[in-house]
């Protein structure tokens, strides 16, 4: 990511540069709770992610949307969240308040490049998650490499993004849109950890 102070000519460009900051923010947050050191951690990891996807899954089912990212619907993971829960024997969680509603074209698309970037940094985390016999088939699923490649998927969606005429209003609602889906993230993945189940006592 650039941390680049010049404004940049492409939007994903733009919308990276001004999500530097909550990117680096969340990152420290995931590795404060070591998802990766056992599977009850990483399993409070799926339940932040299962929520935010299946908050978007209203996004990504959207016609309007479907009619701009022909593939869209596919992106989703919010299937794919849920199998994980179930391979990790974690219940399914609530619905947590505070969901995106009915957003601006610009703040929706903001949403989905968080979501869809947060694929790239999947590739490191699923590596990690092999440490604890996790995969893309069983309770990493969410992570997996999607169909036809990580690159080619993350480049063909911003270049559709990329090509969208935006207003100046729309592109505004997009750059806080951005930052919103970071804070949402941050937290539903707090929210997760606090209600992780105690651990039985021996
Ligand atoms: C909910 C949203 C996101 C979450 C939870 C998330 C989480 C993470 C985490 C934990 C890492 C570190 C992986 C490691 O070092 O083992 C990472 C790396 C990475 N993420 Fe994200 N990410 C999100 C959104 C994005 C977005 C929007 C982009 C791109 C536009 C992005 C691009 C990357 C890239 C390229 C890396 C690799 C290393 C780096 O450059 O920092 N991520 N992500």
């Amino acid at each position: 990511m650039t941390a680049n102070t010049e404004r940049a000519a492409l939007r994903s460009q733009r919308l990276n540069q001004v999500t530097h900051a909550p990117h680096a923010e969340l990152d420290a947050l995931v590795k404060s709770h070591a998802p990766f050191e056992t599977r009850e951690n990483f399993a409070r990891f799926v339940v932040a992610q299962y929520l935010f996807q299946n908050e978007l899954k209203a996004l990504y089912t959207d016609p309007k949307l479907i009619a701009i990212f022909p593939d869209l619907a596919e992106r989703c993971r919010a299937d794919a969240a849920r199998l994980d829960l179930a391979d990790l024997d974690t219940a399914v969680p609530a619905d947590f308040p505070g969901e995106l509603q009915n957003p601006s074209l610009g703040a929706a698309l903001a949403w989905l490049f968080v979501s869809e970037g947060s694929k790239l940094g999947a590739a490191f985390l699923i590596k990690r998650a092999a440490a604890l016999e996790l995969s893309d088939s069983f309770g990493a699923r969410h992570l997996g490499e999607p169909a036809g490649g990580r690159a080619e998927g993350w480049k063909s969606f911003t270049r559709t993004l990329d090509s969208l005429e935006l207003s100046p209003e729309e592109e505004t609602a997009a750059e806080q849109g951005a930052v919103a889906a970071f804070e949402r993230f941050t937290q539903l993945l707090k929210h997760a950890y606090a209600t992780a189940p105690k651990a039985e006592l021996a």
